[in-house]
């Protein structure tokens, strides 16, 4: 064979070998967007705890590596999941106790006022700050003089970062994974890994109430019912309609069904690798698109909570897929509404268009994609 062909020849057998590589290497992905489908794929008829824990567990593993989670989410073994869900499950009840909502609602305010202090704050930022501390100081019991304003928005801002980049390929530094641990062992020494309580806490609540906090400061009716429930939070102001306008509770739900913080479940799928390039290996709950159903009335993509007030025919919370369900569902999923709510109302309570107010940025964000959204002292 002539030098050229041959050259062309080991060429084309290179890029066929790494196209082959590739198609084996990168699964196949079935997203699926109805009611019950969602079901079925998070509650899948007679499958054991240990095969559920798998298929969650697997797509997870970029988790270990970004944030060096060791929970439940990552693991497929019982013994761990019943250990972490009920290390979870007595944080929240302690906080649920009547002295311990008080003080959740003193801690928010007090990290409120702590973060307020700058002249023009960036709101993501703030509510992250804000969000983070209460998880630290409210549940895990970190004192709140420690939480340096500067060393949280790292640690939040990292967090956020290698959140994002654990989607894609992109190798992440491990010093930065290092110095986001180096914080937290300070703030909550009495614990193995905190972040595994942290990220599943933390991730979630600061969209719920970022969420929240934009759509009361355009309503006044909505703004209206956070101020009462600020001045009165208890579980029955949480759940009282006002004479005009719904009640917290709607108000969340409503943001939890058309901004879901956990877009997206993913489940792997057992298939033969050599089956791999061509049967998807793991199927998405798309909880984000399920949750906009004509279901949930006739105009899903708004954003309307008094849809939640349209009994006995309309939705109720417990219909929602933000929080998952079946075995996996949430354990925080009745604690989590009224607790987001609380950090809502105690920012609604500052943002008065006297002293301060919120500047809008061109849309309402995701993880990322809150540019041009700041607080501002008038
Ligand atoms: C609005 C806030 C929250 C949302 C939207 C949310 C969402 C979710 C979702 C979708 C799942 C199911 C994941 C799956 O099926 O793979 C889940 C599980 C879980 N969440 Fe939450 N979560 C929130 C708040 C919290 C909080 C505050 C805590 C802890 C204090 C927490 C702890 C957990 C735990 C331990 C699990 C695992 C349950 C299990 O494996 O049995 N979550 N969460």
């Amino acid at each position: 064979m002539p030098h050229a062909s041959i050259i062309l020849f080991s060429s084309a057998a290179v890029a066929v070998a790494v196209a082959l590589a590739k198609a084996f290497m990168t699964p196949k992905t079935r997203v699926h967007t109805s009611v019950p489908a969602v079901r079925t794929i998070l509650s899948p008829p007679e499958l054991p705890m240990s095969a559920l824990l798998r298929a969650r567990s697997i797509p997870n593993q970029r988790l270990v590596k970004a944030l060096g989670i060791s929970s439940t989410f990552v693991s497929d073994d019982p013994g761990v999941h019943d250990a972490f869900t009920r290390e979870a499950k007595v944080l929240i009840t302690t906080v649920t106790a009547k002295d311990g909502w008080s003080r959740l609602v003193d801690v928010t305010e007090t990290c409120v006022n702590r973060f307020l202090d700058a002249k023009s704050l960036d709101f993501a930022t703030f509510v992250q700050s804000v969000t983070f501390s209460v998880v630290l100081a409210g549940l895990l019991g970190t004192d709140i003089e420690d939480l340096d304003p500067a060393d949280v928005a790292f640690v939040t801002k990292a967090i956020n970062e290698r959140w994002a980049q654990s989607k894609s390929s992109i190798a992440q530094p491990t010093d930065v994974l290092d110095r986001i641990n180096d914080h937290i062992v300070r703030w909550v020494p009495d614990r193995t890994n905190p972040l595994n309580l942290i990220i599943p806490a933390y991730e979630t609540m600061w969209r719920v109430a970022a969420t929240a906090v934009v759509y009361s400061n355009r309503n006044c009716l909505l703004r209206e019912a956070f101020i009462s429930y600020n001045e009165n939070p208890t579980d029955d102001q949480f759940r009282a309609l006002a004479t005009e306008g719904p009640s917290v509770e709607a108000i969340i739900s409503e943001v939890l069904r058309l901004h879901p913080p956990t877009r997206h479940i993913t489940r792997s799928v057992v298939v033969p690798w050599w089956k791999k390039p061509f049967v998807p290996s793991l199927d998405v709950a798309d909880v984000e698109e399920a949750q906009k159903s004509i279901l949930f009335g006739s105009d899903p993509e708004s954003f309307n909570p008094m849809r939640f007030h349209a009994s006995p025919s309309g939705p109720k919370r417990d219909q929602l897929y933000a929080f998952g369900h079946g075995k996996l569902k949430c354990v925080a999923a009745s604690w989590a509404p009224p607790a987001a709510a609380v950090i809502t109302a105690k920012i609604m309570a500052k943002l008065d268009d006297v002293e301060l107010k919120l500047k809008e940025g061109p849309r309402i964000g995701k993880r990322e994609g809150w540019e041009g959204w700041s607080i501002e002292r008038i």
